[in-house]
């Protein structure tokens, strides 16, 4: 099998001919308004992963996830019949904000047997039910049923936990993951216990940092520095392509070597700490056994002896990593305005049975904290540029940008049927 091979005919990008082959404008990531209607169009309907079951481990966990770009918190629990549930944050006295700690904008997590408000001490259970009014007499007719915690759409997929804001969206979570998920089921992610997280603040556009990890184009010449000099020298004279890409709905995927597995007859091109350690950004060189005998349908699809890497990105803003050495990473892009969005990477590995298999996980975790801090350097400058909005109007993307072109189309499109949906329905009085 070559390298890198490409379909059987044409590029990957004429594979899906609405993708288009021309220059693309960039309005839609430096622009106020296109950013208030996604925040309708996108991140107030669409399934959004929140976060996985190991952070609610037994009944009164909780976790809040603020979700700016839709306009609110929620608050995710293990309910007292041992279900995830999920609620607007909302009391539902006068609209406080019910469960925070020391600031309200700031995200908590805890274990309670139940929620009470900070301001005048109303109580719900863990089912959301309102269990205790102060003063309930001074009210009027009011019945404590009638005032229970509004929910939120919650299903679990696998472990990750996705929320639905919308209450009239009635396509199941499966459905809307589509054949990648479906494809990736039994993958044992609840194996992978072993977290490490960041979260950065970035000065740009939501979907400008997805751009930059669903092309590895940049890597050679961004990522240089981390390979030794004549490793790096190569690398950047052969370019890089990916093994596969492939779409499905709303979603896409890319499919890449990495070159884990160092043969260990060839160490020159390996950083000394990195041959110490048996790791390095693509993650622990040796594989602990998490009970995968086999991969599922969704890896590697161009079934390539070095494969190392595939990188999932159901829209909008969840990126599944998963690796060859049997690890996971996970990135979130929750857009805090047009042009600011939070970032969180957040890997997963295995317990580590020894300090030597401890080391090599900190390692890649350290690794790609490096490699992040490149991609996202580019960023703001990237950002600021774009929206001097002159003298250039529009971009070339190259056959592997083929997913870039693919995340703003389908964002456009979102926002266009929405659109479309609203101006056919009567507004209300
Ligand atoms: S606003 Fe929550 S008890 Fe009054
Ligand atoms: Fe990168």
């Amino acid at each position: 099998m070559p390298l890198f091979p490409k379909p059987a005919e044409g590029s990957w990008t004429e594979h899906y001919p609405d993708l288009g082959t021309g220059p693309v404008s960039y309005e839609d990531s430096i622009s106020p308004d296109v950013y208030e209607r996604e925040r309708d169009a996108i991140f107030s309907r669409t399934w959004l992963n929140v976060g996985r079951v190991e952070q609610l481990r037994r009944v009164g966990s909780y976790f809040t996830k603020e979700i700016d770009a839709a306009r609110t918190s929620i608050v995710v629990v293990r309910s007292s019949a041992d279900e995830v549930r999920a609620f607007f944050n909302i009391c539902r006295h006068r609209g406080n904000k019910l469960v925070w700690s020391d600031y309200p904008g700031e995200e908590t997590s805890g274990v309670c047997r139940q929620f009470t408000c900070k301001y005048h001490g109303w109580r719900y259970n863990l089912e959301g039910e309102c269990t205790f009014v102060q003063q309930e007499e001074e009210f009027f007719d009011l019945d404590k049923q009638d005032y229970g915690l509004a929910p939120v759409q919650t299903d679990v997929w696998e472990g990750f936990i996705f929320v639905n804001l919308d209450p009239t969206n009635t396509t199941p979570l499966r459905e809307y993951l589509g054949t990648f998920a479906k494809g990736l089921e039994g993958y044992p992610f609840h194996q992978l216990t072993q977290v490490h997280r960041y979260r950065a603040d970035v000065g740009s556009n939501w979907k400008l940092f997805i751009d930059a990890f669903t092309e590895f184009y940049h890597a050679p010449v961004l990522h240089a520095k981390q390979s030794v000099a004549d490793q790096s020298q190569k690398l950047t004279t052969m370019g890089y392509e990916a093994l596969a890409y492939e779409i499905d709905g709303p979603h896409g995927m890319v499919s890449t070597w990495t070159g884990t597995g160092v043969p260990p007859k060839d160490m020159r091109h390996v950083k000394p700490i990195e041959q110490k350690a048996r790791s390095g950004l693509f993650g622990p060189w040796d594989a602990p056994d998490i009970g995968l005998d086999e991969l599922p349908p969704a890896l590697n699809p161009a079934g390539h002896k070095a494969w190392g890497l595939d990188s999932f990105l159901f829209f909008p803003n969840f990126m599944l990593l998963i690796w060859k050495p049997n690890w996971v990473i996970t990135y979130h892009y929750w857009p805090t305005s047009y042009n600011t969005h939070i970032f969180e990477g957040t890997c997963y590995f295995a317990p580590p049975k020894n300090a030597r298999e401890r080391l090599a996980q900190e390692l890649a975790v350290v690794t790609f904290k490096e490699y992040a801090l490149q991609d996202g350097n580019t960023l703001e400058a990237t950002q600021s540029m774009l929206e001097s909005r002159t003298p250039v109007k529009a971009f070339p993307l190259n056959d592997q940008e083929i997913l870039l072109r693919h995340l703003h189309k389908t964002a456009q499109r979102y926002v266009r049927e929405h659109e479309q949906q609203d101006s056919r329905t009567p507004a209300a009085v």
